[in-house]
């Protein structure tokens, strides 16, 4: 593992002035250290400061693919470096191992749209529909779905599974999202993310006019009227692999801003325009959290048997089918 000395020199140098990086580098040290000594692993969510993201992380990407890490570690302890149904979902794949989320308060909007009696009721409305549900959920809805899903493989989950009519849970905009692009029947709740459903189609505009030639990719949990005018729309790993494969030389991303900020460290040639929104559960993970969940073992993800088995079958039905 590099010193963070040497994370900060191949990494961070333009990111961070030297003195701030002068007081992030004991805690990013001390983690690597502890992280070893119990044979514990960090995944990052794509969302992370670049200090995590560069610093600390073992495993980074997007939901699908922290899962399918998650489903695949040897260590004996996994800290989420992400929203709390991240590590419910490390926790239903690894259920032998401790899982730890460094701020019990990390939740997500999309999340606590829905509860799991809202899931029953909207079966009694359309019987003979499966139930595909969004990763960003508890527990506790996973296990009222059939089937669970990201945002990278959602179209694909829909497309796979032999019903017709669906019931998408919860994001309203991602249910429009794949309505667009399959001839299934897709039934949606009204959910949003806090955090995309504030672009609007102007911002595109005004982005346009200020940076000419800007290249506008979209998460799909942006409302459709902004998905209509943007060049492409993907998950956080998609769009990072679109500017990675395409190089634009100016490029702005609708999304979760550090997201920008950890693709610019490792492409200085591509001019990131930011759009300064950030996910304010996300922010709650820093590097003291992370260090002190390590430390003291805090705070441990449980899920009651019953509603973890139904809620794996959900989440491994998606894993076969990706
Ligand atoms: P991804 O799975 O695309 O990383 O999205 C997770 C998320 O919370 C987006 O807001
Ligand atoms: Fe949830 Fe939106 Fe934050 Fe993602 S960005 S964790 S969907 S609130």
């Amino acid at each position: 593992m590099p010193t963070a000395q040497e994370i900060y020199e191949q990494s961070l140098s333009g990111v961070y002035m030297p003195e701030h990086w002068a007081a992030l580098a004991p805690l990013v040290d001390e983690i690597n250290t502890l992280k070893r000594a119990k044979n514990a692993i960090i995944l990052a969510h794509n969302y992370m400061t670049p200090d995590i993201f560069y610093g600390v992380a073992d495993v980074v990407g997007d939901s699908l693919a922290l899962a399918q890490k998650a489903a695949a570690t040897d260590a004996d302890i996994i800290v989420q470096a992400g929203v709390h149904f991240m590590a419910e979902t490390s926790k239903l794949l690894c259920p032998d191992k401790t899982v730890l989320i460094p701020d019990l308060e990390a939740g997500c909007s999309l999340a606590a749209s829905i509860t799991a009696d809202d899931v029953a009721l909207i079966r009694e409305k359309y019987p003979g529909a499966a139930v595909v549900t969004y990763v960003n959920t508890s527990a506790a809805v996973k296990a009222a779905s059939d089937y669970c899903c990201t945002s990278g493989n959602a179209l694909k989950i829909v497309e796979s599974i032999p019903h017709e009519e669906i019931i998408f849970l919860p994001d309203a905009y991602l249910a429009d999202f794949v309505a667009g692009k399959t001839a299934k029947t897709i039934r949606a709740w009204k959910g949003t993310c806090e955090v995309h459903e504030r672009f609007t189609p102007a911002d595109i505009t005004k982005f346009r006019a200020d940076f000419p030639g800007v290249v506008v990719l979209a998460h799909p949990e942006c409302p459709p009227e902004v998905l209509a005018e943007v060049d492409y729309t993907g998950s956080t790993a998609q769009m990072q692999a679109y500017v990675e494969r395409e190089r634009p030389a100016r490029v702005v991303l609708l999304t979760e801003c550090s997201m920008s900020d950890n693709i610019a460290a490792a492409n200085p040639d591509i001019e990131m325009v930011r759009t300064c929104q950030l996910c304010p559960h996300m922010k709650r993970i820093t590097l003291p959290k992370i260090l002190r969940s390590l430390k003291e073992g805090v705070h441990e993800v449980t899920i009651p048997d019953g509603v973890a088995v139904a809620a794996r079958r959900a989440v491994q039905r998606m894993l076969e089918l990706s």
